[in-house]
């Protein structure tokens, strides 16, 4: 059986220079096909020492049981630094668990029933969407699912839907600021030399301006509305009046903004990847499609009735287990520390990869094969526990985890029991690790009714 695309790897040995070549280029084809089975790699550059680790324990002792030891690079993200200002993404210490105190409890479970409502009506927008373009024809996904994951953020966040002014001008402008920024791939998370200048083109810099003037303008009228009321009760709200418990203290608008900005980027991208790799994985397996739109056949607009979509639950783990969207994390060592028996000097760099754990050859049965019923067997259910981090672990987990899993179930089980996709035999994806991982030239798929065929 064909196996799901895979990016090809480097041969072993390559010289220094070629390898910051391969990897500036795109990260995922700059490793060597050794690192799937290894448990750690050391990196030795002239500019950084860097040390991926592929071995659970190692893992748990930088993400559970020591993150403050192991915070983000104050370097890290700086080609994001313009359009994320101080948010809960890029901070650490203090200011970040602070920020923390205020954000988590809108994502918590209870919590998520109320996003429910506005994800399903982004989910029939899309479908809708599709509609013009389910006639056989090529179609490229991930532009649709990425406007799809951003109505849902807009939704869920503000009470908007994509087609709102403000909303459509940060998505347009968003796609600009991603367009002035080509090198805007994994390598800007990772640190370079320190007399390295980090370059903002203007148009880098003015993009970044103009969303976040969008946003706060979304921000200011929601203080304003809180302040006089009525006022929706989406993750804006609640957000915005939840008070740290320790200092009493709530977001101003500028630092509601860094928030907003993140979750808009964030919580879009990721699901936009996700899905798109999930509905070509089911255009690969069209058995496996057939099952979930059978199981998708019968759901309402009833929150209480999502945990019937087990199967759907089980296949977009499998995508984001062979396509984790974030395929990389990166963290710098502020103690010596001991790896695996080797010395890990301070200031080093600390390389967690799902993409490289989540296909792990000596721990997961069948790593490179689509089997979301892998799930339920023993080697599946132990690997889903040590060696599967999506939205990460530890206290810095994804804030938005348990709203993604929400909208990936709801909008797949929508798209695929009004629509079927069949791949395009000419038009194989290549996986290149973008902001997220991405489909070197779109993901490209046909459409058609699934009514038609009843
Ligand atoms: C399939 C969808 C998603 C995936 C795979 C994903 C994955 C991740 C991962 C791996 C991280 C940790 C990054 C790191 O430590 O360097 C992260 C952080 C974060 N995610 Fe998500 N995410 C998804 C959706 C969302 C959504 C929908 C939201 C919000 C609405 C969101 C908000 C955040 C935030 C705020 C952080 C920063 C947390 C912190 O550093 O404390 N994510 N996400």
């Amino acid at each position: 059986m064909t196996l799901p695309p895979k990016p090809p790897s480097r041969p072993d040995r390559v010289s220094l220079w070629r390898y910051l070549k391969l990897f500036r280029a795109d990260i995922l084809s700059a490793q060597p096909a050794k690192l799937y089975r290894a448990w750690m790699a050391e990196f030795k550059t002239p500019f950084f020492q860097s040390y991926l680790i592929n071995d659970h324990t190692l893992i748990k002792r930088v993400l559970h049981e020591r993150p403050d030891d192991f915070p983000k690079s104050d370097r890290i993200g700086a080609g994001l630094r313009p359009l994320l200002g101080n948010s809960v993404f890029l901070t650490n210490g203090d200011v970040w668990k602070r920020q923390r105190r205020i954000i988590d409890p809108a994502f918590e479970g209870g919590r998520l029933r109320d996003t429910f409502p506005a994800i399903w009506a982004s989910g029939e927008a899309a479908v809708a969407r599709l509609a013009p373009h389910a006639d056989g024809q090529p179609f490229e996904i991930e532009s649709e699912t990425s406007h799809a994951a951003a109505d849902v953020i807009f939704r869920t966040l503000f009470s908007i839907p994509i087609e709102n002014e403000t909303a459509t001008k940060v998505f347009h402008e968003f796609k600009a600021y991603q367009r002035t920024q080509p090198i805007l791939n994994l390598a800007a998370f990772v640190r370079g030399p320190s007399w390295m200048p980090r370059f903002f083109r203007k148009d880098t810099k003015q993009a970044a301006k103009s969303i976040r003037a969008l946003i706060t303008t979304l921000t200011q009228d929601r203080l304003n509305q809180i302040k006089n009321g009525p006022v929706p009760d989406d993750l804006a709200t609640k957000i915005m009046t939840t008070a740290d418990p320790e200092t009493g203290e709530k977001f101003d608008v500028p630092e509601m903004v860094d928030q907003v900005a993140i979750f808009f980027l964030a919580g879009h991208e990721t699901s936009a990847s996700a899905l798109a790799w999930t509905l070509y994985l089911l255009a690969m397996y069209p058995e496996w499609q057939n099952k979930i739109a059978a199981e998708a056949a019968e759901i309402t607009q009833d929150f209480s009735k999502l945990s019937t979509l087990k199967q759907t639950r089980d296949v977009f783990r499998e995508g984001l287990r062979l396509y984790p969207p974030v395929p990389m994390m990166v963290r710098e060592s502020t103690k010596p520390e001991e790896f695996r028996g080797r010395n890990i000097k301070v200031g080093a760099q600390v390389v967690v990869s799902p993409w490289h754990l989540h296909r792990q050859s000596r721990l997961w049965d069948n790593p490179d094969g689509f089997d979301p019923t892998r799930w339920a067997t023993e080697n599946g259910k132990k690997c889903q526990r040590e060696a599967y981090l999506p939205f990460s672990s530890g206290p810095r987990v994804c804030t938005g985890a348990g709203f993604a899993m929400i909208e990936g179930v709801v909008l797949l089980a929508q798209l695929v029991r009004a629509y079927r996709f069949e791949i395009v035999e000419e038009r194989v994806p290549v996986p290149v690790a973008h902001l997220t991982v991405r489909s070197k030239d779109g993901i490209w798929l046909r459409i058609t009714p699934r009514s038609e065929e009843l």
